[in-house]
């Protein structure tokens, strides 16, 4: 017997040119770069250029992902777009990114879930996949949420960069062994009694303005490790693997000690874990593409790996999946 899984079959990333030290950002707000990577491991971010938009990126990691898998945009026939900072209100980012490509064939549309959005829009994207209405899905984050900071509030400017990620998927047969390529469980959740603790104060339904990233830190801090290690023992139990068995750990990129003390209350080990926080901050949907193309690039992620991939974010939100790369 074979089932169907969505195998990925490439991966790709963009970043914006110009990169804000922690050095740039002591010379605008009561801040230095001591506190900023002992609190969070943040050194550096990019941020997207004037007019340079959240659909311009996704196409440029779409592009790269679609050249890892040797395949032309043709080929695509789903393109889900994770992102909480689009390009309008509406029509949604995807159909810009659909239309950059050339697509007209299949749909295209944006999936809202803030941090934990890249691991929503994959498990979206593997639904549909197997339910048999699609071929091959580009799933992508890509996020500017240097439009939505308060560049005057100390606690929450300092966190976030701007870039894109995207992988392709492809639905294939595979034996039905744990043993396949692709993914092989995902599991998402949320809680909307914690709305407030991590929001944007302003939409257009309530105060017709786009608004700023409001966070109560502390206590975004306080849920994220119980909430991560809670999400992955679900995919430990879907599956039968262990923390021994993972290969690469690719979290969301949020912060350093949240990423270290999940890793740590699992028993995953600190070598297996893809770190990119330092260089690129928080970029939200965007941050595991992201992380995984830099993996994938630099050698360590390779064919048949075991690559578990967790995110926790705004609403609260948060998910795990588990791929065979
Ligand atoms: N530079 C210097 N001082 C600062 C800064 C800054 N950038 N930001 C805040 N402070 C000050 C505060 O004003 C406060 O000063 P006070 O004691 O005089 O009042 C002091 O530092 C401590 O502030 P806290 O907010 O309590 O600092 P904390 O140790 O909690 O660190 C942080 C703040 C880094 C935001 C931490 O709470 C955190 O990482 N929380 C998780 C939030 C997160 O990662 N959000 C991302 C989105 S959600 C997600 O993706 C999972």
């Amino acid at each position: 017997m074979t089932v169907l899984r969505s195998v990925i079959l490439g991966c790709g990333s963009y970043l914006p040119e110009r990169c804000l030290t922690n050095e740039d950002l002591a010379k605008t707000v009561d801040t230095t770069d001591e506190w900023i990577v002992q609190r969070t491991g943040i050194r550096e971010r990019h941020i997207a250029a004037t007019g340079e938009l959240t659909s311009d990126m996704a196409v440029k990691a779409a592009r790269a992902a679609l050249a890892a898998a040797r395949l032309d945009p043709q080929a695509i026939d789903l393109i889900v777009l994770a992102t909480s900072t689009p390009d309008n209100t509406f029509p949604a980012s995807a159909v810009s990114v659909q239309a950059a490509l050339g697509i007209t064939q299949g749909a295209a549309f944006d999936l809202q879930a803030v941090c934990s959005g890249f691991v929503f829009a994959l498990s979206t994207a593997d639904g549909l996949l197997k339910a048999g209405g699609f071929k091959r899905a580009l799933v992508i984050g890509s996020e500017t949420f240097s439009r939505i900071l308060d560049w005057t509030d100390r606690g929450t400017c300092v966190l976030f960069g701007d870039g894109a990620g995207a992988v392709v998927l492809e639905a294939q047969q595979q034996p039905g062994a744990s043993t396949d390529r692709g993914l092989l469980t995902s599991h998402l959740r949320s809680d909307g009694r914690h709305k407030m603790k991590l929001y944007v104060d302003g939409g257009p339904s309530s105060t017709g303005t786009i608004g700023h990233l409001r966070m109560e830190g502390r206590a975004v801090f306080k849920h994220a490790v119980a909430m991560i290690t809670d999400v992955i023992t679900d995919a430990f139990r879907a599956t039968g693997y262990t923390a021994d068995d993972i290969d690469w750990f690719v979290p969301h990129q949020a912060n350093k000690r949240i990423i270290d003390d999940s890793a740590h209350k699992l028993g995953i080990a600190p070598e297996k874990v893809v770190i990119t926080v330092d260089r690129h901050g928080n970029t939200s949907a965007a941050s595991i593409p992201l992380a995984l193309d830099v993996a994938v690039k630099d050698g360590r992620i390779k064919r048949g790996d075991l690559v578990l991939l967790e995110a926790m974010g705004g609403g609260f939100t948060w998910g795990s999946a588990l791929v065979r790369w």
